[in-house]
Formats: C-alpha cells, sequence, structure tokens
C-alpha cells in the first residue's frame, strides 16, 4: 500500500470514481436501516413495499428509499401495474348475473323468447346488453324472438364470464381473452394503474451500509439525551452540506409581464410619458379620428369586437364630430378627403379598441403643444383567426414623438434606437400602408435569417392632425408584443407564450 492511502477505504472497481471520505454522503438512521435491510437479503431486487424494517412505518421507508435513491445508494426501477376493478355496473352483474345469462334463462324456460318480453323482465339497458350479447354468441333473433334450443354450450361461457368478474377485484387477469372481451364492452370494468418501485443496493451502498453501524449516532438532541447525558461516547450525525435537495424556485415576473417592464423602462428612459387608455373605445376615436373611412374594411364585424348598444353613447368632445365629418367628406386645404357622407351614428359605436393608436390621437388632441413624446404597452383585440403568429389579443407597444423635427428619420432613430436597447439590431423597414400615415413603413427584424414583421409606423396625414389642431408633424407606431416575445423567448408558436406551461415558467431564459 502506497503511503497517503491508508485512510482510504477499497472500494470495488464500479465505484473508482469515489476517491474518499468526503464523497460518501451522509445517511439518516432511517435511511442505514433500509440499507442493513437491503444488505441483509439474498437475491438482489426488492419491492418497495417488501421492505420491512423494524420502528420504521411505510411513509418513513418511502422518504427514506427516496434518499436513497438521490444519494446513488440504491437504484430504483419504476414498475406500472395495470389491474382492473369492477364498476358499480360490474359488480351488478357479479350479484345478478349478467343480462346475457340472465336472458338465456328465460329463453331456456319456454324454448324462446320475445325481445319484446325480454325488455320487460330485464329492463331497457340489460335488455339490449343481452340481445347484443346474445348475437355475439350465435343467437341472433329470429323475428324478433331468441331461441335457446340446443344451444346450451353457451351456459359454460356464461361460467367462464362470471368467474373472470369474481376474480377480477384489484387484481392482474391472467385470461387475456376474457379481459379483451370485458375491456370492449361499456361499464363493467375499470382500468386502473399502481406504481411500485424496486430496489437495489448500488456498490456504493453496500460499502456505506458495511461501514455504517445503525442507531450509533445521534441525529437529534432530545431533552431526554440531555438530562441523562446519554450524548456521551457517542458520535453526532453530521450535517450533509451536499445532500441533494428539491430545487426551491423563487416567484417571479411573467416573461410577458418582464419583457412589458423592459419595454416601458426604454421609453420612460428615452423621455416618454406613459399613456393609459381604455379596453372600450367609440367606433369615432378607434377609427373616425384616425380618417379612416366608415367603408373601409378594417372596420367591418370580420376584423373589430362591436359591443352591443343600441345608440352607441354620446362621444366624448362632441365637437370633435363636425370636424371628422367635414374632413372624411370634404377633406381640408389641400386635400380633398375621402368624398362620401360620412355617418355620425357609426362614431358612436362601442367597440374593443383594435389598436392602441386611439390612445395616441386622444393624447394629442388633449396635448397640442408640441413637443410631446408619449407611448403605452397595452391590449388590444381583433377578431383574428388564431394562428402561430396571430393573437385575438395582443398588447401594442404604442408610441408618439410630436415636435417641429418630428419626420421620417425621426421615426427610423427612434425605431432602430428602441429595437437595438432590446438587442435586435438587423432591422429593416418596408413601404406599407395605413389610412392614416404618410408615408407608413413596417418594421421588419431578420433573427436568425429568419423574417419578422414586427408592426406598423409612419408619420401621421395632415388629415388626422390638423383638424385636432395640431400645427407640427406627428409620427407614431404601433408593435406587437408578443411577435418580440415569441423572438426574445424562442417561441415557434406565439400561443405558446399563453399555455403558462409551470416548468416553463419556473426556468425560462432570455435569448436576447
Ligand atoms: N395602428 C397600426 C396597427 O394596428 C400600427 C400603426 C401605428 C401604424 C401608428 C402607423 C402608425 O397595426
Amino acid at each position: 500500500m502506497k503511503s497517503g492511502e491508508k485512510n482510504v477505504i477499497k472500494m470495488p472497481d464500479s465505484t473508482d470514481s469515489i476517491k474518499g471520505d468526503s464523497e460518501i454522503p451522509e445517511v439518516s438512521p432511517p435511511e442505514i436501516k433500509v440499507l442493513k435491510f437491503l444488505a441483509s437479503l439474498r437475491s438482489g431486487k426488492v419491492k418497495e413495499s417488501e421492505v420491512k424494517v423494524q420502528g420504521l412505518n411505510e411513509r418513513e421507508v418511502s422518504s427514506a428509499v427516496s434518499w436513497l435513491e438521490k444519494k446513488r445508494l440504491i437504484n430504483v426501477t419504476r414498475l406500472e401495474l395495470v389491474f382492473y376493478e369492477l364498476t358499480q355496473e360490474g359488480k351488478r352483474f357479479l350479484k345478478d348475473g349478467l343480462p346475457e345469462e340472465r336472458a338465456f334463462k328465460l329463453a331456456r324456460e319456454k324454448g324462446n323468447i320475445p325481445i319484446s318480453s325480454l325488455i320487460l323482465s330485464l329492463g331497457e339497458k340489460d335488455g339490449r346488453i343481452a340481445v347484443a350479447q346474445l348475437a355475439k354468441l350465435g343467437m341472433k333473433p329470429i323475428k324478433g324472438e331468441i331461441s335457446a334450443t340446443g344451444k346450451e354450450s353457451v351456459e359454460e361461457v356464461f361460467l367462464k364470464r362470471h368467474e373472470f368478474l369474481s376474480s377480477v377485484a384489484g387484481a392482474v387477469p391472467t385470461d387475456k381473452e376474457l379481459l379483451e372481451h370485458f375491456r370492449k364492452r361499456e361499464d363493467v370494468i375499470l382500468e386502473k394503474k399502481r406504481y411500485a418501485r424496486l430496489i437495489e443496493l448500488t456498490d456504493l451502498g453496500r460499502i456505506v451500509s458495511e461501514r455504517t453501524e445503525a442507531g450509533d449516532s445521534i441525529s437529534v438532541l432530545t431533552t431526554e439525551i440531555l438530562q441523562t447525558a446519554g450524548w456521551k461516547g457517542k458520535p453526532f450525525r453530521r450535517y450533509d452540506l451536499n445532500a441533494p435537495v428539491e430545487r426551491a424556485y423563487s416567484a417571479s415576473l411573467h416573461p410577458i409581464t418582464y419583457l412589458i417592464e423592459k419595454v416601458r423602462r426604454i421609453f420612460l428612459d428615452l423621455g416618454f410619458t406613459e399613456m393609459e387608455g381604455h379596453y372600450i373605445e367609440s367606433s369615432g376615436w378607434n377609427m373616425d379620428a384616425l380618417f379612416i373611412p366608415q367603408d373601409h374594411p378594417a372596420r367591418e364585424m370580420q376584423d373589430t369586437f362591436y359591443l352591443d348598444s343600441e345608440n352607441g353613447i354620446p362621444l366624448e368632445n362632441p365637437e370633435v364630430l363636425d370636424i371628422f365629418k367635414k374632413t372624411h367628406e370634404k377633406g381640408i386645404p389641400g386635400y380633398t378627403g375621402w368624398g362620401y357622407s360620412w355617418d355620425p351614428k357609426k362614431a358612436r359605436e362601442l367597440l374593443l379598441r383594435t389598436h392602441t393608436t386611439v390612445s395616441t390621437i386622444r393624447y394629442l388632441y388633449h396635448h397640442k403643444e408640441s413637443p410631446q413624446a408619449a407611448f403605452s404597452v397595452e391590449k388590444v383585440f381583433r377578431h383574428e383567426s388564431v394562428d402561430w403568429k396571430h393573437l385575438a389579443e395582443l398588447h401594442q407597444i404604442e408610441g408618439t414623438y410630436y415636435g417641429k423635427d418630428a419626420n421620417l428619420s425621426t421615426l427610423l432613430w427612434l425605431m432602430k434606437e428602441f429595437y437595438s436597447r432590446l438587442g435586435f439590431k438587423d432591422l429593416k423597414f418596408v413601404p406599407s400602408y395605413y389610412p392614416y400615415t404618410e408615408p407608413s413603413l413596417d418594421v421588419i427584424v431578420n433573427i436568425n435569417g429568419k423574417e419578422m414583421e414586427l408592426g406598423g409606423s409612419g408619420v401621421f396625414r395632415p388629415e388626422v392632425t390638423r383638424p385636432l389642431g395640431l400645427k407640427e408633424p406627428v409620427v407614431a407606431w404601433g408593435l406587437g408584443l408578443e411577435r418580440l416575445a415569441m423572438i426574445y423567448y424562442g417561441f415557434e408558436d406565439i400561443r405558446d407564450i399563453y399555455q403558462s406551461d409551470v416548468d416553463w415558467l419556473r426556468t425560462f431564459t432570455l435569448k436576447y
């Protein structure tokens, strides 16, 4: 033996990796008892339910087994046991006889029996079952009657079925054919599962069981031990600082909330004011204020959730109604308008806001002095068919900048700045169309070679701003938050974000 090896216990080959005491886990008294029990067995594997240790109840054994597995002192194989039980109906059949058996007895009395009288004596339900089962046994009804003549051999079948039912409770049936028969029948037997653990000592477990004396160490200090000085001369059980424990998860923000906070932080840092709006809006502010013509397809039922409201509501700030009417019908100096007859009733209709641009335009109406910079991250609703990149309820990152120097490059800069603060550098802008902006741009981000449209933006048309008394240009944007979340958290399907999968919620990591 080389020097220095003296205190190292000799390990079997398979535990070569265990170098010394430090890698031998601490075991509690119940654990060592279970280990010793396992070591005393001749056969390797044993069911947990067969572990009988003095002073330990089932629960204590079970807990010791779990710990020993974590400490790699035992190997555990999980077994799934399928067994069967009788249903209420099954129990009744066992007691009173199976419907087919009872029917056969009735038929045998007179040689044959009409189905109608069968149903009369067995009842509708059992009668039907009996007819079906007897037909399968070669006794199809002829002219509405079932004949028992010459069919005595079926009694053997009934006997077997009866025996099966009386043996089935809690057991694993051996007769596979009958099992199949009753599994196919409705409401007779019930399949259940039981789980069992098969356990076996590992090499390390054997070593630990040999090295440790059962009950020779003190793991709990009781009043009695203190009073009688019973601890004297006995070793204390060491604290095992390496004992494996269940991971505890602290409370945390929902990933969507987290992202919203991040987005808010960026705009607040840029000096923007946060706007707050409402889920329910008037069409007037949601659409007309934004110069969306009243026959625009986006106003149709299939895109918008309208609320049932007889005459709608009188619009707040009714003075804007005349403004909308004039602008839509005749335009403003230098611009023609849409040239149709504008209907004030339509402006009163209530809806679930389809975009948060409604908050922007109302905000600007109430804050006419420039400059203004405002944003919101709020929910909008769309009558969309939901698919991998569309939701009917989603958050929009809305924002606007109003000022002398608001122009296309201000907008581009703001978009780039915002996304780059989130970690996305590869942006693309493509021309787009919104009735309220000119020019209009959609923002597209390139993520690992895949392009994803994140939202729209543009410079408000003078038909939107001037009639409401806004004297300077306005840039605005409305971007999808969930689309961002897809990229941010690596989702292939936008719907998964709201699955609230607990494992994911506990362990999600940011991709950017
Ligand atoms: N409101 C638009 C939408 O819902 C986005 C947008 C906002 C476009 C502001 C231009 C200006 O997609």
